[in-house]
């Protein structure tokens, strides 16, 4: 009899972890709704993937960079230049987190595949334009990063002792409206404050990363199968980190020597935040400030915020980045299909085995 349920134990137990059959497949079946959170977060990779390469082939680590023996040369511009006054290793981190976003996209559209289900392919809407200027490959591009709006309250609300998931709202930290994130021709790079650029681009990199974490760890809480809660865990996991560098990226557009930068040549003012006192803009923070969170009465605690349903879910994600800017110029159709799988992920149940 104790045999027997020691026995049961280990059997439920072992369901509990992700493991793989003989024949390779997953131990336990991804569900249905597991198949619909995957296919949105493919989604969101795509489209994170299209934007980080945008950024990384003008302001990523480039040759010219790298040892002289590392040929052919290729000069440092004025936009990596400006993302190292923010962290002398600004280029590497851009590629770096272009080289995650390649790698998230590429696992889940493979790992569909290593399960028999259908791919996410956006391949048909990468119509809009490429930067005009000197290293920008020319093909088209699935997202705009000329005319963005950056919803920059995320800075306000991780430095905030309050959470979204009980009605708190944030100021913006900035107003950065109608803002290019990259240099959109060679003119930019010429810019005396070509910083704001790279400033904006500091924050929109918060903003995505930000989004990133939430989403992740919003709809982890409706995975079923082992397998499928290891890669949205493991996988928000790496948003968490991009997340945490463009923090201090941020901050430190905001701080002397690169703050205060006046408002020229149509870019916004980026004024030093140190010269008053206030927490929910100070610069030299990092890490999450502890919250409510679970229950007012359970003692504050540092957490990745918000994580409840209707805030940054699925749909308040497509609504997020819509709301950006970065889709300007896409197609009904693309809108149709990106809400389409949203509200599949989002209608996803958690099954308890
Ligand atoms: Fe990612
Ligand atoms: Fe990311």
């Amino acid at each position: 009899m104790k045999k027997a349920l020691l026995a049961s134990t280990a059997t439920v137990g072992a369901g509990l972890i992700a493991s793989r059959t003989a024949s390779g497949q997953p131990s336990i079946a991804p569900t249905r709704g597991d198949i619909a959170i995957l296919r949105f977060l493919a989604a969101a990779e795509l489209i994170e993937t299209d934007m980080w390469d945008q950024y990384a082939e003008l302001g990523g680590l480039t040759p010219g960079q790298l040892p002289v023996e590392a040929a052919p040369f290729t000069p440092m511009n004025s936009y990596q230049n400006a993302f190292m006054q923010l962290d002398p290793d600004g280029p590497q981190y851009v590629s770096s987190n272009t080289l995650d976003e390649q790698s998230h996209a590429a696992f889940l559209n493979a790992y569909f595949e290593s399960i028999g289900a259908p791919a996410v392919n956006f391949d048909e809407f990468r119509t809009l334009p490429s930067s005009q200027a000197d290293g920008a490959k020319n093909i088209g591009r699935l997202t705009n990063l000329m005319n963005l709006t950056v919803d920059t309250s995320w800075y306000t609300r991780y430095r905030s002792s309050t959470n979204p998931d009980f009605g708190a709202t944030f100021p913006q930290a900035l107003k950065l409206i109608n803002v290019p994130g990259s240099p959109r021709t060679n003119a930019d790079f010429e810019l005396s404050n070509i910083q704001a650029i790279a400033n904006i681009a500091a924050f929109h990199f918060g903003f995505i990363e930000q989004g990133g974490s939430s989403l992740y760890a919003t709809l982890s809480q409706k995975v079923s199968s082992p397998e499928v809660l290891k890669i949205t865990l493991s996988i928000g996991g790496d948003e968490i980190c991009h997340f945490l560098e463009w923090v201090d990226f941020s901050g430190n557009s905001v701080q002397p020597p690169v703050a205060p930068l006046a408002a020229a040549n149509g870019l916004p003012a980026f004024p030093n935040f140190d010269v008053k006192v206030n927490p929910l803009l100070q610069t030299n923070l990092i890490f999450p400030v502890p919250c409510e969170f679970i229950s007012p009465q359970l003692p504050k605690c540092a957490v990745i915020r918000p994580t409840s349903p209707g805030q940054i879910d699925a749909m308040g994600a497509v609504k997020a980045l819509t709301a950006d800017g970065l889709f300007i110029g896409q197609s009904p159709k693309f809108f149709n299909l990106l809400a389409a799988l949203a509200v599949e992920a989002d209608a996803a149940q958690r099954t308890i085995y």
